[in-house]
């Protein structure tokens, strides 16, 4: 990174930042509706080397596609003016200084094993690394999870993407062998253990290869969907509503938003329930819980697609505790909880399947609870 950093900025970079990816364990929909999610960070996570200049100038550089540098004066940018993936970085400067915080310029060099559009939040990871290095240069000394609702900000005011804040505040807050449990209304988290290798038990990734985009409309009219609910039940979010309320809220509202509204209760309770679980250290009484939240996000919400039931019906078919697809949905990736001798096993048996269906090759990425946003160096 020193001497990429160097080879395309002529100069020595201040120092070196690192942002992780995220994998959601259960809790998915639920942020924008003021509830519960327990999302880990993954050790792959986007690198940030950078330095202050003192002329006004952002520079961006991505070891990623090696394009050419893109360059912006700080005092000139605006939502919708950058539309590459410098809008990331560029917008978490714009979020600082809207938020009146006197930063300035800055030379940045970025580097990323997080694969991008496979539901890992590698736009959260890039965010959180440039947060995290402006917190410093700036000595602005502001908390991880203010700099991760900045790294929100970033993406739904300048680069156009209405998400909700779960995946900036698991890059931020995350620890190690940990699930980060989020209160999307209180605005707190708490560490929950999360450690399926100490009790010989893997979690993996399986990236279906189907590139999800949330920028595409779907993500945001589920999100209106989700609100409008909430309005015509006369509530401040679906939060509000428990599993006991849900009939009523069927006699209430138009047909279409009940299954809608039906996941989102009875995932915020799925949440609870896997945070009783995993404080009883109870790794394996998530696999259930995993697949009920499937059948949810399957048949209430239909965000799944086929390759990722594919990848869940093949896990458990082999053995696995449970499986679920992770992340916005429309693709991206699945998370499979199983018996470590079962990994192999389930791999085989998903790219097998992947082959007979015609689909390409999934990836395969055994993770583990990895630590938060930090400096490196
Ligand atoms: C995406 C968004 C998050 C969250 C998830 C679904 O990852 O960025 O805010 O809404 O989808 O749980």
């Amino acid at each position: 990174m020193k001497e990429a950093f160097r080879r395309v900025h002529g100069a020595d970079a201040e120092g070196i930042w690192a942002a992780p990816g995220r994998v959601n364990l259960i809790g998915e929909h639920t942020d924008y509706n003021d509830g519960f999610a327990l999302p880990i960070a993954i050790p792959q996570h986007t690198l940030v080397a950078a330095r202050r200049r003192q002329d006004g100038r952002l520079r961006l550089h991505s070891a990623q596609g090696e394009g050419p540098v893109i360059d912006l004066r700080v005092d000139g940018l605006t939502p919708g003016a950058v539309t590459t993936w410098g809008a990331y970085p560029a917008g978490v400067v714009w979020a600082l200084r809207e938020a009146g915080h006197p930063v300035g310029g800055a030379d940045l060099h970025v580097d990323s094993t997080v694969p991008t559009g496979a539901g890992l939040s590698s736009s959260a990871a890039l965010e959180c690394a440039v947060a995290f290095a402006y917190n410093d240069l700036y000595d602005l000394r502001l908390p991880a999870a203010a700099l991760a609702l900045l790294a929100q900000r970033a993406e739904n005011g300048f680069a156009g993407v209405p998400c909700g804040a779960m995946d900036q505040l698991a890059s931020a807050c995350c620890t190690e062998a940990a699930a980060l449990h989020l209160d999307l209304r209180a605005g707190s988290h708490e560490q929950v253990p999360f450690d399926p290798r100490a009790q010989g038990m893997s979690l993996l990734v399986v990236d279906t290869r189907v590139k999800h985009d949330l920028g595409d409309g779907a993500y945001a009219a589920l999100r209106t969907g989700c609100e409008r609910a909430a309005r015509l039940l006369g509530l401040a979010a679906l939060r509000d509503l428990g599993p006991v309320d849900l009939p009523r809220a069927a006699e209430l509202l138009p047909p279409h938003l009940v299954p809608l509204v039906r996941h989102v209760v009875t995932e915020n309770a799925r949440v609870a329930r896997a945070v009783a679980h995993l404080r009883a250290g109870q790794v394996a009484a998530l696999g259930p819980i995993l697949r009920d939240g499937h059948t949810s996000l399957r048949d209430d919400f239909r965000i799944s697609c086929a390759e990722s039931d594919l990848v869940v019906d093949t896990a458990l078919e082999h053995g696995a505790h449970g499986a679920r697809m992770t992340g916005g949905g429309f693709g991206g990736s699945v998370i499979v909880l199983a018996e470590e001798d079962r990994v192999e096993p389930i791999s085989v048996a998903v790219t097998t399947a992947f082959r007979a269906a015609g689909y390409q090759a999934p990836h395969m990425l055994p993770v583990s609870a990895a630590s938060g946003a930090r400096r490196v160096w």
